[in-house]
This record gives structure tokens, sequence and C-alpha cells, in this order.
């Protein structure tokens, strides 16, 4: 059992949670996951680690309350219990692997896209403790979804812009992205995390601009153990599963539109049936 420290609701049905879990905060990386059961009747919640904490043996989590588990999980508070904690999962951000020397060389910058914002946390922290500077640009609906605003102005150069302009820029992440580089920071790596039409769209436009990048495809993810088939998808033409080979990539590869159409057949039985018959 893993305990809840600590339960908050971040802003209209998305809440932070902080968990006990010593073994996975001692071990994980940034870009890497976690699945948890709320009981033992649970079904797996593949979630991104958003922070952890070596010294008090702690993990974060953010989640949004879409479906019947993720409402249950919404519910607990601090002091309840969690069944099963299991990670580290999936390959670490492939920023760890580069020098430091070779990442003070480049200009990063993560877009961050309405609750992706929290998977891009860790990335940005662990690049300021390494003494690497990068560029953050969140993007929310409206003022009231921006989440983790504080935390972020610590470790980067946050711009955050609104689809509706009520607060930071105005307009999408894409916007923001074509208007910075317009004001001359020319990028050389970009590492997006959001919805997967928002991902599918910043590709389009770092395709244009030249700009290498990096995105993660968590939310296709079921079981997040290769068991499932559901998180397959289509990588530079040969078929990979984002749980086990991922979740992160390299977006120019993804085949957005293909990701997302197994993503809406998954939600039903009848689209389920429908994969399989395909298979
Ligand atoms: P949202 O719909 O509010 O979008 C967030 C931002 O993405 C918008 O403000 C906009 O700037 C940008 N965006 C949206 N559509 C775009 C488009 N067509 N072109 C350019 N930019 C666009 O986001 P939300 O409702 O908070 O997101 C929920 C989604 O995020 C869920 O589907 C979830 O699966 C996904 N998510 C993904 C990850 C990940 O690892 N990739 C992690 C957590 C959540
Ligand atoms: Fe089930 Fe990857 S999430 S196989």
């Amino acid at each position: 059992m893993f305990k809840i420290l600590e339960a908050n609701e971040l802003t209209t049905n998305i809440y932070q949670m902080i968990v006990e879990a010593p073994r996975v905060s001692d071990a994980c990386l940034p870009g890497q996951f976690l699945i948890i059961r709320v009981d033992e009747e649970g079904e797996r919640i593949p979630l991104t680690i958003c922070d952890y904490d070596r010294e008090k043996g702690t993990v974060e989590i953010v989640v949004q309350a879409i479906g019947a588990e993720t409402h249950k999980l919404s519910k607990l508070k601090a002091g309840d219990y969690l069944a099963d904690v299991v990670g580290p999962l999936g390959k670490p951000s492939d920023l760890c692997e580069e020098s430091v020397e070779d990442l003070k060389k480049k200009k990063i910058v993560f877009i961050a896209g309405g609750v992706g914002t929290a998977p891009v946390y860790p990335q940005a922290k662990w690049l300021k403790e390494q003494g690497v500077e990068c560029d953050v640009i969140i993007g929310a609906k409206t003022k009231d979804l921006v989440i983790m605003e504080e935390r972020f102005k610590k470790v980067c150069n946050l711009h955050i812009t609104t689809d509706d302009g009520s607060y930071g820029r105005s307009g999408m992440v894409t916007k923001a992205l074509q208007d910075l580089w317009d004001e001359g920071n020319k990028y050389d790596h970009c590492v997006a995390i959001g919805p997967m039409i928002m991902m599918k769209f910043v590709c389009k436009l770092t395709k244009e601009l030249g700009i290498p990048t990096i995105v993660s495809m968590n939310p296709i993810m079921v079981d997040g153990t290769g068991m499932c088939g559901a998180c397959r998808l289509t990588v530079d033409g040969q078929v990979k599963f984002a749980c086990v080979d991922g979740p992160e990539f390299d977006g120019h590869k993804v085949d957005f539109d293909q990701a997302m159409n197994r993503m809406k057949l998954y939600k039903t039985e009848e689209g389920r049936l429908l994969l399989k018959a395909q298979e």
C-alpha cells in the first residue's frame, strides 16, 4: 500500500498528489511513468511522473478526472492509500543521456499543453539542476486552466499563452512558438507534451522550422505493460509500443492520424473489436 501524503485540486478537474513510493523515487528519471491502481479491483492507470524527491521518498502525479477510475482516484485525500504504484516504467527522456556540455550548446524549448504541462516539469527542473537553461511555453484554453506557473518560473524562461487571450500571450501554442521564433529565438531542440492534436500541429510547424522535436505518446496507453496492444503506433514506418519503446518518440516520424484514430476506436467495445479484427 502506498500512502498519499498530499492531495490538491490544481484547477477544475485536475488533481495533484504526492505519494510515498521510495523505491520509485530512488530510481526514476524525467520522462518515465508509473502505473497506479486505486484498489485491488481497480484498472491500471498509466501516469507520467511529474516530480520526485529522493530524500523524502515521494513521487508526484497530476491527473485529470476523465473516466470512472480517474474520478475514483480524484476523490482520495491525504492519508488514504493506493493499492499499487509500479515504476519507473518506460525510457527516460533522451535529454538525460546527453552530456551537460552538449545540452548547454542547445536552445531548448518545451511546449506544454493543458494537463500535459505537469510531465514537462521534471524535465525542465532536471535541466535547471544541470545548469542548463530552457524555454517553456505553457498553453491553456483559459487563465483558470494554467497550472504550476510559480514552480515553472523557478526552473525556466516561462511563456504562457491562452487560447482566449485571458492571460499571457493570445492563441494556441503553435502561434506562441512561431512568434518566439520570429522574435529571434532560434530553437534547436523541442519537446512537446500535451493533447495529441497539439503535438501533431507542433510537429507540423517544427518540421517547417527545422527543429528536431520529441513528443510523449502517453495518452494512447491503456494498461502500460506491453500486453493490451492499445498503444501500438507507427514511427518511421515501424510498429512501436508507446509503453515499452517510449513514451517519447521523434515527433516528425510519428503517424499521428493513425494514433488518434486508434485512440478513438479504443474507447468503445465495438471499436476494440474492430481493431482486433484488423490485427
Ligand atoms: P487542451 O485541449 O486545453 O489544450 C491545451 C493546449 O494545447 C491549448 O491551449 C493549445 O495551446 C494547444 N492546442 C490544442 N489544440 C491545438 C491545435 N489544434 N493546434 C495547436 N495547438 C493546440 O488540453 P487539455 O484538455 O488539458 O488536454 C488533455 C489532453 O492532454 C488529454 O487528451 C491527455 O491525454 C493529454 N495529456 C498528454 C500527456 C502526454 O504525455 N502527451 C500527458 C498528460 C495529458
Ligand atoms: Fe497496453 Fe502499451 S499500453 S500495450
